[in-house]
C-alpha cells in the first residue's frame, strides 16, 4: 500500500472537513433532537459530488477511487453520522449496484440523477423477519410477462422518505430459494407504494429511516437488475463494498470522538493542571488515537484493493468488525473524559457514542462479518 496520499485524495478529504465542520457542524444538534433529515444539506452535499464520488463522468460522477471516499466519509461521520450514511448508502449501495450491474437504459435513468446530486437512492434488503438472514425474503417480485408485482414490507430503510429511487430485493421463485430473488428499480410515485413509520432511534437520528409497503406495485421487466435470479448475489456483492463505508463511519465516529477529548483534555483543569497532564486521560487519548490510526488504515486497505480490483470481501467484512468496535469504545472513553460535559448534548460526544452503536449493527451486524471473515480464511 502506497502511504502518501494524492493531491487530489487530500483536496477531497479537505473539501469534505471543510463542508461538515462549516455546513453540517451549525445545526447537527438540532437535527439529533428533532430527528430531522439534513435535507437543504443533503443537497448541497451532492451538488458538490459527494452522492457520486466514483460513478464515472460520463454518468455525472466523480469519477474518484475509494480511497477518496474513505478519507470524505471521515470528515463526515465526524461531525454528523445521519449525514454520512445517507452518503454511504447513495455511493456503495445504489451506485455501485446500477454502474455494475445495470443496463445503459438504467444508468441514464437512475444512476445519474443520483451521481449529480438531483436524487438520493435506498437499498431495501432488510424485513421484519430477514435482517441477517437475508435469504428468507417475504417480499414476492410476481413474474407477470411484462412487469413484476411486487408485494411486501421493508424494514429499516436509510433513506426511506427522502429518496426517489429505491433497490428492492425480493423473492420471484420460492423453490428456488435464493437463486429465485430479485432486484429490482422501484421509483417514488408508483402506484401501490406507500413510505411507512418514521423509526425512533437511539443514534444516527438525523437519518430518515422508514417502513416500506408495498401493494401491489407493478415494476416493469426493464427495472430488473441483472439476470432473472441474480438478486441475492447482487445484494451480497453490493453490501461487500457497502461495508466499506460503513466502516469509514464507524472510524470517522471514532476520529471525532478523540478529536473533541483532545481538545477538550487540553482546556480543562482539574487539580491544577490540564487534565490531559493526568496520566489517566493521556493513556485513553493513546488508546484511542492507536484504535483509530489501525481502524483508518483497515478501511484504507479494504479500499485500495477494491481500487486495485482485487477481492476485499474479507478486508471490507475485518475493518467494519474493528472500525465499529473501536467507534464503540473511542466514543464511550471521550464521554469519560469529559465527565459530566460529556454526558450532555451540547458537547457533541454523547451523540457519537448513541451514533457509533448503529455500526455494529446495521450492513450485516458484527456476528455477521465474523461469519464472512471465517468463511474467507476456511475456504479451500
Ligand atoms: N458475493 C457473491 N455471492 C455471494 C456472496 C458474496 N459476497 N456471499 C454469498 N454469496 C452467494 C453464495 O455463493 C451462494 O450462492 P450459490 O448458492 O450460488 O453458491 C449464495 O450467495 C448464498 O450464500 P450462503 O449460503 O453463504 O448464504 P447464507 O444464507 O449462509 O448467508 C450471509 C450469508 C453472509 C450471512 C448473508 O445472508 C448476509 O450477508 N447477511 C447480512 C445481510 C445484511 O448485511 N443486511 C443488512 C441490510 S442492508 C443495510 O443495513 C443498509 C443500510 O440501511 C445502511
Amino acid at each position: 500500500m502506497d502511504f502518501k496520499f494524492t493531491e487530489e485524495q487530500l483536496a477531497v478529504r479537505d473539501a469534505a472537513r471543510d463542508f461538515a465542520q462549516n455546513v453540517l457542524k451549525p445545526g447537527v444538534i438540532e437535527r439529533d433532537i428533532h430527528a430531522k433529515f439534513p435535507e437543504a444539506e443533503a443537497k448541497q452535499l451532492g451538488e458538490l459530488g459527494f452522492f457520486g464520488m466514483m460513478v464515472d463522468p460520463q454518468y455525472g460522477g466523480g469519477g474518484m477511487d475509494t480511497v477518496s471516499y474513505v478519507l470524505a466519509m471521515e470528515e463526515i461521520s465526524k461531525v454528523d453520522a445521519s449525514m454520512a450514511v445517507c452518503m454511504s448508502v447513495c455511493n456503495s449501495l445504489v451506485n455501485w449496484g446500477l454502474e455494475t450491474y445495470g443496463t445503459e437504459e438504467q444508468k441514464q435513468k437512475f444512476l445519474a440523477p443520483i451521481a449529480r446530486g438531483e436524487k438520493i437512492g435506498a437499498f431495501c434488503l432488510s424485513e421484519p423477519e430477514a435482517g441477517s438472514d437475508a435469504t428468507s425474503q417475504r417480499t414476492t417480485a410476481e413474474d407477470k410477462g411484462d412487469h413484476y408485482l411486487l408485494n411486501g414490507t421493508k424494514n429499516w430503510i436509510t433513506n426511506g422518505s427522502s429518496a426517489s429511487i429505491y433497490i428492492v430485493i425480493a423473492q420471484t421463485d420460492k423453490e428456488k430459494k435464493h437463486h429465485g430473488i430479485n432486484a429490482l428499480i422501484v421509483e417514488r410515485g408508483m402506484e401501490g407504494f406507500i413510505v411507512g413509520e418514521k423509526e425512533d432511534k437511539m443514534g444516527i437520528r438525523g437519518s430518515d429511516t422508514h417502513t416500506l409497503i408495498f401493494n401491489d406495485v407493478k415494476v416493469p421487466k426493464e427495472n430488473r437488475l441483472g439476470e432473472d435470479g441474480f438478486g441475492f448475489k447482487f445484494a451480497m456483492k453490493v453490501l461487500g463494498g457497502g461495508r466499506i463505508g460503513i466502516a469509514a463511519q464507524a472510524m470517522g465516529i471514532a476520529s471525532g470522538a478523540l478529536e473533541l477529548a483532545v481538545a477538550y483534555s487540553k482546556e480543562r483543569q482539574t487539580f491544577g493542571k490540564e487534565i490531559h497532564k493526568h496520566q489517566a486521560v493521556a493513556f485513553k487519548l493513546a488508546d484511542m488515537a492507536t484504535q483509530v490510526d489501525a481502524a483508518r488504515l483497515m478501511c484504507l486497505n479494504a479500499a485500495v484493493k477494491k481500487d486495485n480490483g482485487e477481492e476485499y470481501a474479507q478486508e471490507a467484512a475485518m475493518a467494519k468488525l474493528f472500525a465499529s468496535d473501536i467507534a464503540q469504545s473511542c466514543t464511550t472513553e471521550a464521554v469519560q473524559i469529559h465527565g459530566g460535559y460529556g454526558y450532555v448534548r451540547e458537547y457533541h460526544v454523547e451523540r457519537l457514542m448513541r451514533d457509533a452503536k448503529i455500526t455494529q449493527i446495521y450492513e450485516g451486524t458484527s456476528e455477521i462479518q465474523k461469519i464472512v471473515i471465517s468463511r474467507e480464511l476456511l475456504k479451500d
